[in-house]
C-alpha cells in the first residue's frame, strides 16, 4: 500500500490495495490505523458491484440499514445516491455530518463513484479534530459541557433528502442528544460534533439562545484551512470517519448524471468529552 497525504487539514490517498478482495488481517488493521490518523482515505481505480462495496464495509464492523431510502436488492445495505439529469436538488447539499441524528450514527461512510458529470460534482471534507484544536481554550470549556439535539427534519431548507426518500418515514428515527464536543473512542481524540445540517439546539436553551453560538461554529468549522476538495473519478472510493469529518458534496453540474452507491458502517453512541 502507498499512502499519499492530500492535504494537511486532512485525507490521504491509498493506492496498490484491491478492495473488491477479501481484505487480509494485516491490510485490515492497516487501513483502520490510517483512517484514525488521516481521517478520509481515498482509493481510484476501483471496480466494485454493490455486493462487493457490501462486502469491503462489512470487513469494518456492523453495517447500517438506513431508514430513509431502500437499498440495492442484492445489496440491501448499500444505497444509490444519485442526481440526474432533470434533477435539481442533490443529496446531502450542505456541510454534514451522515445520520447524526440516530442513536448510534455512522463511525464509517464508504461512497464510490459509478456515474459523474463531465466536470464539477466534487465533495469537500473537513476535519472536526481540526476546528476543535483550533477554537480557544473558553470555548473548549465551555462546549464541553454542552449536548444537543440533533434531528432529521433539520436541513437548512435543502430539503436533503426529502426528494428521494422511498421508505416509511413514520417508522424512521428523527432526532437524538449527543455531546458538542465528541470523543474518537479509539484514538481519544475530540472533534466539534455540531452541524447546520441537523443540530437544532442545545440541551435545555431554546433554538434562539442557541442560534448566535451555534452560528459562530459553523462558520468557524467551514474556514478553508480545516477542509479539503476532493475531484472524484469514476471507480473512487472515499472512505470516512463520520465521527470526526464533515462533508459537503457541491451541487454544480445541473443537466448532467452523478451516481455513486454508499454504505455505512454503525458507530457507538457518541462519547462526550469526559
Ligand atoms: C452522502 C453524501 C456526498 C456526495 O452520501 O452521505 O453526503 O459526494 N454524499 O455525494
Ligand atoms: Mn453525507
Amino acid at each position: 500500500m502507498k499512502v499519499t497525504p492530500v492535504s494537511t487539514a486532512l485525507g490521504a490517498d491509498i493506492s496498490g490495495i484491491d478492495l473488491s478482495q477479501p481484505l487480509t488481517d494485516k491490510q485490515l488493521s492497516e487501513l483502520q490505523s490510517l483512517q484514525e490518523q488521516f481521517e478520509v482515505l481515498f482509493f481510484h481505480h476501483q471496480d466494485l458491484t454493490p455486493l462487493q462495496q457490501q462486502q469491503l464495509a462489512q470487513q469494518f464492523g456492523q453495517l447500517l440499514e438506513y431508514p430513509y431510502v431502500d437499498g440495492y436488492t442484492e445489496a440491501p445495505y448499500v444505497v444509490e445516491i444519485a442526481k440526474l439529469e432533470k434533477d435539481k436538488l442533490n443529496f446531502g447539499g450542505l456541510w454534514h455530518s451522515d445520520s447524526c441524528y440516530l442513536l448510534q450514527p455512522p463511525a464509517l461512510t464508504m461512497l464510490y463513484a459509478r456515474q459523474l458529470p463531465p466536470l464539477g460534482g466534487d465533495t469537500l471534507f473537513a476535519s472536526m479534530t481540526g476546528a476543535y484544536d483550533a477554537l480557544s481554550s473558553g470555548m473548549k470549556a465551555m462546549l464541553q459541557n454542552l449536548t444537543a439535539k440533533f434531528s432529521a427534519g433539520q436541513s437548512g431548507g435543502y430539503g436533503v433528502r426529502e426528494f428521494r426518500q422511498n421508505k416509511n418515514l413514520d417508522q424512521a428515527p428523527r432526532s437524538s442528544t449527543h455531546p458538542v464536543i465528541r470523543r474518537h473512542p479509539d484514538s481519544g481524540k475530540l472533534s466539534l460534533y455540531v452541524n447546520g445540517a441537523h443540530t437544532s439546539n442545545f440541551t435545555d436553551m431554546t433554538a434562539e439562545e442557541s442560534a448566535p453560538i451555534l452560528a459562530y461554529l459553523y462558520q468557524h468549522q467551514q474556514r478553508p484551512e480545516f477542509s479539503y476538495r476532493f475531484q472524484w473519478r469514476v471507480g473512487s472510493l472515499a472512505m470516512w470517519d463520520n465521527r470526526t469529518t464533515q462533508h459537503n458534496p457541491l451541487n454544480d453540474y445541473h443537466g448532467h448524471r452523478r451516481v455513486m452507491s454508499r454504505v455505512m458502517v454503525v458507530g457507538e453512541v457518541p462519547l462526550g468529552a469526559h
